[in-house]
């Protein structure tokens, strides 16, 4: 058996390509997701990957559910910390609710996972952690002040973190994916998607999933050891930090 490799929001969009790509790297994967649970029974049918439901925003959810990860798969020893949401709008408009909700799945489920797997790692003296941060993280973008604030964050961490965990054997990366044509893109209005977003984009098109899912696998790997801290762009020549 591979290495146990745990994806939140594992089930579908981009989380479902990595997913499958550390399968078919041969780890042993586990898939978590909020609460779509046709698609996760549907994802699990289609690829035999085995999916658990909890709130990343929950720190005693996260532990709770870790620990049943662990009981039946064995140790975390990659964490790829993907879930993530939108609660979009300019900021006069923007609600506490959507800063509070944004920033709780998408910087604080960072915390929460990492947190609860961190010990275990540094005790085998080996992990990989992953974080899927954002295009948007990086430049910030107008009515997205929630997220980019959240996104940015995931990039702060990844870098402190990769630190703290050098001497232990474990690795911190991000990924900042540009725009990805999953449900979370898709959900963008179609006019603004053509004629705003994809002509921004100098290679023309929206990025595929497994595109993303293959920066995973390579920071993954046992032997990328020496990258960490590191943030790999994805995103169609579109910015450069
Ligand atoms: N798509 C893009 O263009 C793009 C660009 C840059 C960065 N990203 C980032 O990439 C990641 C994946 O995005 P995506 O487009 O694949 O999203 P998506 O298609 O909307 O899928 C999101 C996944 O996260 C899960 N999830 C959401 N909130 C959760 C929570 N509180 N606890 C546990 N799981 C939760 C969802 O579970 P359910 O199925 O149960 O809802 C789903 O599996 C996100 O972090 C996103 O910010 C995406």
């Amino acid at each position: 058996m591979g290495r146990v490799a745990l994806v939140t929001g594992g089930s579908r969009g981009i989380g479902e390509a990595i997913s499958k790509a550390l399968k078919e790297a041969g780890y042993t994967v586990a898939a978590t997701y909020a609460g779509n649970d046709e698609k996760a029974a549907a994802f699990t049918d289609a690829t035999g990957i085995k999916t658990y439901k909890w709130d990343v925003g929950d720190y005693d959810a996260c532990k709770a559910g870790i620990a049943k990860v662990e009981e039946e798969n064995g140790p975390v020893e990659v964490l790829v910390n993907n879930a993530g949401i939108t609660r979009d709008a300019m900021f006069h408009r923007m609600t506490p609710q959507q800063w509070k909700e944004v920033i709780d799945t998408n910087l604080t489920g960072l915390f929460n996972m990492t947190h609860c797997v961190w010990a275990g790692m540094r005790d085998r003296k080996f992990g990989r952690v992953v974080n899927i941060s954002s295009i948007n993280g990086q430049k910030g973008q107008a009515g997205q002040a929630n997220y980019s604030a959240a996104k940015a964050g995931d990039i702060g961490f990844t870098r402190a973190l990769a630190q703290e965990g050098a001497r232990a054997g474990i690795t911190v990366n991000a990924v900042c994916p540009g725009y990805i044509g999953t449900e979370m893109v898709r959900a963008i209005d179609e006019k603004v998607l053509n004629e705003r977003i994809i002509p921004q984009i100098p290679v023309g098109r929206l990025g595929e999933p497994e595109e993303i899912a293959r920066c995973v696998v390579f920071l993954a790997a046992d032997d990328a050891g020496f990258i960490s801290g590191s943030t790999i762009s994805a995103n169609g020549a579109q910015y450069f930090s």
